[in-house]
């Protein structure tokens, strides 16, 4: 069903980095797309926006300090769009006037955030079971930011029954650019994608949309743009395994062959994270902790046995971390990285093991 016509259409989006090729987008990930990541990705090939993790807004908060960075400190040549989430609506419009001081591209609404803690306090994805308060929240930001507003969506709370309104309310406050994870809140993270869900919001609303959820490679966000006709894709955990994958989703898009990755290559990228993620107080344990996080998704597509993962899991030093990955990467260094992860293979922990604590949206509980 196609809405009326709008009054005013969305505003233009800032030109992609091959103009007129579907878009690309790294997906917000808490702890993961701070600065120091957002680098790393530029290097292997930026996607066309970025968006920061989400700045929390209650009556205590300030804009947090390292997240402001990855806007402040942005040298990617990409846009950054800065992601909040909250419901009061005088601390979000304070937040808001902090943000815009900052050179952002735009303001981006967390809707779908699926922790406990998170949608208890009826922020994130809790605010799907109430539209109305969608409502009030989307008039105040679409009032306060003269430029790019967006939207990053679930497909619901526990069902699908407010999907269309909130659509609606894309349309009624006139948001730029809506990003659809094509799961409910309840679905978390590791479902079947509703892909269809994502082909109506295509067709409901009125400004571009970016699906988001599961996109493993770069033939799969050919696929899913064919299907769901969205602007683009949003990517999160494959683009922490595969860090090429904007350069090669590009590629994919303009019809040229896809570049392929070796495991020396993966070599080459575990050891540019852990210098760029390297921060002056941090032990060298928290540092190898940080990084087993990474290499969880990397290990994904190492080997089919998940080898690579059993050994890098048990490392507790820099120098056994590292040596582990020349055993597995190095051995045969030409040997390719697979574009998909190899089935079965997990990474762990587990956020959907009863026993795994889910107090936020992080690695320490996300899985894919
Ligand atoms: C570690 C982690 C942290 C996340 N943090 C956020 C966040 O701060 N804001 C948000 O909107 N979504 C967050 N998400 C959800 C992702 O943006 C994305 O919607 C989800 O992972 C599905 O996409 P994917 O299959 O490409 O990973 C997070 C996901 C992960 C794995």
């Amino acid at each position: 069903m196609k809405p009326d016509p709008a009054p005013a259409p969305a505003q233009p989006l800032p030109p992609g980095v091959v103009p007129g090729l579907p878009l690309t987008a790294l997906a917000p990930m808490q702890d993961v797309t701070d600065l120091a990541f957002m680098r790393v990705i530029a290097h292997y090939g930026a996607p066309d926006f970025f968006f920061t993790e989400f700045f929390r807004v209650h009556p205590q908060s300030t804009p947090e300090k390292h997240i402001l960075r990855s806007i402040d400190e942005n040298s990617t040549g990409r846009p950054v769009f800065a992601q909040l989430i909250g419901e009061d609506l005088g601390h979000l419009a304070r937040t808001v006037r902090e943000l815009l001081r900052h050179p952002v591209a735009g303001i981006d609404l967390n809707l779908g955030c699926p922790a406990p803690k998170v949608y208890k306090k009826n922020v994130g994805g809790g605010l799907l079971r109430e539209p109305e308060r969608i409502d009030d929240i989307l008039r105040l930001l679409r009032d306060l930011v003269p430029g790019l507003l967006t939207v990053k969506m679930r497909i619901g709370f526990e069902d699908q029954r407010h999907f269309l309104r909130v659509l609606e309310l894309v349309n009624e406050h006139r948001v730029d650019l809506l990003s659809v994870h094509g799961r409910t809140v309840k679905e978390m993270y590791r479902s079947e994608v509703h892909y269809d869900a994502i082909a109506a919001a295509v067709r409901h609303v009125r400004c571009p949309v970016l699906a988001n959820g599961n996109i493993v490679s770069a033939a799969r966000a050919a696929d899913v743009l064919a299907t769901t006709r969205a602007a683009g894709v949003m990517i999160g955990r494959h683009a922490i395994r595969n860090p090429w994958i904007f350069r090669q989703c590009r590629e994919q898009f303009a019809g040229q062959p896809v570049s392929r990755v070796t495991l020396a290559g993966v070599r080459e990228y575990v050891g540019r994270l852990y210098r760029e993620t390297t921060a002056p107080g941090l032990a060298e344990r928290l540092h190898v902790n940080k990084m087993k996080k990474y290499l969880n998704f990397v290990g994904q597509s190492v080997d089919p046995a998940g080898a690579f993962l059993h050994d890098m899991r048990r490392t507790e030093t820099e120098a056994a971390l590292f040596a582990v990955c020349d055993r597995h990467l190095l051995a045969e260094p030409d040997r390719e990285f697979a574009p998909a992860p190899f089935p079965g293979v997990v990474a762990r922990p587990n956020c959907e093991t009863p026993s795994a604590p889910s107090d936020g949206c992080s690695l320490e509980t996300i899985t894919a």
